[in-house]
């Protein structure tokens, strides 16, 4: 009641002077504060630590971002302990006030939208208008999962027998482990942090590495936002050093994590083991990695495909779960797509993210860098480069060698055996894949273990259709791009080994960070 019907954030509006004016100055702004050593945030206090780690710019490595107190076990001992202590008078805070810290949370962001941008833009290498969008869909949590809690918190009557009323409520889990990836800094952490918070939860926040001056400023958030003490505490650190702990502790009911497979499959793992003390098993919630494909069958709208495929594939360098690594070709329309989409591809732009006119940048850290470089080794053995483009260098041009830049790869050739057409790439790597026929492309689409997000461009009713019969994806798009699913309107998540979460940004997102109950009366 008295609550507005939720609407996504708006994106940036590029041609309205205003917004193309407010991220430079904020980038002037953001630049002022760094170098600042940030700490720790554990039951309402900063914590310093001796370890820090160093945030730098992924265009220019030689420029530090912040450096961030690092946890080890013993400050995820007393983040734990303040959780604890804070847990009965949070559990039992009502559902109206919980949500007012989030909806107020989201008016802040809302009103410093460009200062959280930039930041991204200068800690993880992120374009002006992806980096909003980032912000926005943090937003859109908070407004989101503050509305779905006001619905699940009313009591339901089940069931109509007289003499007898039963009630069915949710009770939160408890104390709950977050454990995010940097590719997107804040709305994946403000997402993960929100649900466990909104539903009665105290929480551990362990950021990226790579993005913990985001994290950081993403726990100044809730603090202005009214937080109180303990409830949400603020523990980066380095995971060989804490993560097992974080995640093995007795304490730890439930374990929201967002990132690769591997470390997915660990934390499964290890939260499956019931150490001394534990008393509950834990939830885990893991949203993993994909290998997703968009299939351009032989009378699609070439124009649109082209332009979609590019987006889904580089757009922030391909570092999304969601981004197209594989484009499936139907091969009636491959010569005439494929010189198209790789003519494209040449004329876009590539360098720092802090420059609007580049549409490409670095990857986000030099160990990214490495790892691609060899994923690309790969797919010249594998396949055909047909494209491999670095920034334009010499005079008024880009130093690559001070950021961490990959060539935008294009590689033909590439059928399901390959490697590079069942590995995750985490960079701009297109494999282009010809199909004899709709079905086969369909089948190919599917040769992976992942189960993430697809698209297809065709014209045709049929099988646009059977797309959506067969093609097993969590999010499947029919003639647009794969990437970008906006909360509320595109529920995000997959299956298989992409994860085992229920939809981010959907109804059912708040049920995995609660236990439900039910109170029968005999009346
Ligand atoms: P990552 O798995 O390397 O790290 C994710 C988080 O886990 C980081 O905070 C990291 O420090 C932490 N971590 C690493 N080892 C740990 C351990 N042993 N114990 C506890 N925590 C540990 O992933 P990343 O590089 O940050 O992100 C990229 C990956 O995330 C990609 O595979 C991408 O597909 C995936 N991702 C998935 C989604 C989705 O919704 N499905 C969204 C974004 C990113
Ligand atoms: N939710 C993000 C997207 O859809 C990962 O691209």
């Amino acid at each position: 009641p008295g609550v507005a019907p939720f609407v996504n954030e708006p994106a940036a509006d590029f041609t309205q002077a205003a917004v193309r004016h407010a991220f430079p100055k904020a980038i002037a702004r953001i630049r002022r504060e760094f170098g600042a050593t940030h700490p720790l945030f554990i039951g309402g206090e900063n914590v310093v630590t001796g370890d820090v780690l160093d945030s730098y710019n992924p265009a220019d490595v030689s420029e530090i971002v912040g450096s961030v107190c690092q946890a080890g076990p013993a400050e995820i001992d007393a983040a734990i302990a303040a959780a604890e202590e804070a847990l009965p008078a949070w559990r039992a805070t009502p559902v109206a006030e919980r949500t007012k810290c989030l909806f107020e949370a989201a008016r802040i962001a809302r009103s410093r939208i460009f200062d959280l941008a930039v930041l991204q833009v200068l800690e993880v290498g992120k374009q002006w208008d992806q980096a909003h969008a980032d912000v926005a869909e943090a937003i859109d949590f908070f407004e989101y999962y503050g509305r779905e809690m006001l619905r699940l918190g009313a009591d339901r009557r089940m069931g109509r027998v007289p003499g007898e009323v039963n009630r069915y409520r949710y009770r939160p889990r408890g104390v709950a482990a977050v454990i995010a990836p940097w590719n997107f800094p804040l709305a994946i952490s403000a997402g993960m942090c929100s649900a466990a918070l909104v539903t009665g939860n105290c929480v551990l926040y362990k950021p990226s590495g790579l993005s913990s001056v985001t994290g950081r400023v993403l726990a100044d958030l809730f603090v202005e936002a009214g937080i109180p003490a303990g409830v949400f505490n603020f523990v980066p650190g380095r995971s060989s050093v804490m993560g097992d702990h974080l995640v093995g502790h007795p304490s730890v009911n439930l374990i929201a994590f967002t990132g690769s497979e591997r470390v997915g499959l660990h934390i499964m793992q290890m939260a499956a083991q019931v150490a001394p003390g534990q008393r509950h098993l834990k939830r885990v919630v893991a949203e993993m990695g994909g290998k997703n494909a968009c299939i351009i069958d032989d009378d699609a709208e070439l124009d649109e495909a082209v332009r979609h495929v590019l987006y889904s594939a580089f757009g922030y360098q391909g570092q999304k779960c969601s981004a197209c690594s594989r484009v499936i070709v139907h091969e009636a329309i491959y010569d005439r797509f494929v010189p198209r989409l790789v003519d494209a591809a040449r004329s876009m732009r590539i360098g720092p993210a802090e420059d609007p006119a580049c549409v490409m940048g670095p990857l986000v850290d030099r160990v990214a860098q490495q790892s691609v470089l060899e994923f690309i080794d790969v797919a010249r053995a594998e396949g055909s480069v047909l494209l491999s483009r670095m920034p334009d260098g010499g005079p008024g041009g880009v130093d690559a060698s001070q950021g961490c830049y990959v060539p935008l790869t294009i590689v033909e050739g590439i059928t399901p055996e390959h490697r590079i057409a069942q590995e995750e790439a985490f960079g701009p790597v297109l494999a282009v894949m010809k199909a004899k026929d709709f079905d086969q492309a369909i089948e190919w689409a599917n040769s992976t273990r992942f189960a993430l997000t697809g698209a297809v461009f065709s014209r045709s009713p049929a099988h646009l259709e059977q797309a959506a019969r067969d093609f097993a994806v969590g999010n499947l798009y029919l003639n647009r791009n794969c990437t970008g699913a906006l909360v509320e309107r595109q529920p995000f998540g997959g299956f298989a080994m992409s994860g085992i979460g229920s939809k981010a940004g959907g109804p059912d997102y708040l049920l995995q960070f609660m236990e439900p109950y039910v109170v029968t009366e005999n009346t």
